[in-house]
């Protein structure tokens, strides 16, 4: 089911964004013109990582640092063990559009 998110221009270059969306809580992040759509919920004690922070390609949750991959959601730094499910997202005509 493909789902309208936002538009691209509301998305600052760089910066970690909620959305709930579907009953789910979904991480939104902009790198130029790519954008990256994650589970915003961290896999290790359910802290909101809409209030992480991002170094590089990783979004780092505050609460215990854990690090995760935001192409593949994969653990990148524990304490989390399991990854962060990631969406496929298509941008079309300005708007995003993610798979879920
Ligand atoms: S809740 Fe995210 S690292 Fe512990």
């Amino acid at each position: 089911m493909q789902l309208r998110l936002c538009k691209l221009s509301d998305l600052k270059d760089e910066e970690i964004k909620g959305f709930d969306l579907q009953g789910k809580h979904l991480i939104a992040i902009r790198k130029g013109n790519e954008v990256f759509v994650l589970d915003g919920i961290c896999t290790h004690e359910e802290y909101d990582l809409a209030n992480g922070f991002l170094l590089e390609d990783r979004v780092i949750c505050p609460l215990h640092l854990s690090q995760f991959d935001i192409r593949t959601g994969k653990v990148v730094n524990p304490p989390a063990e399991k990854p962060l499910r990631t969406y496929s997202v298509k941008i079309v005509e300005g708007e995003v559009y993610i798979e879920l």
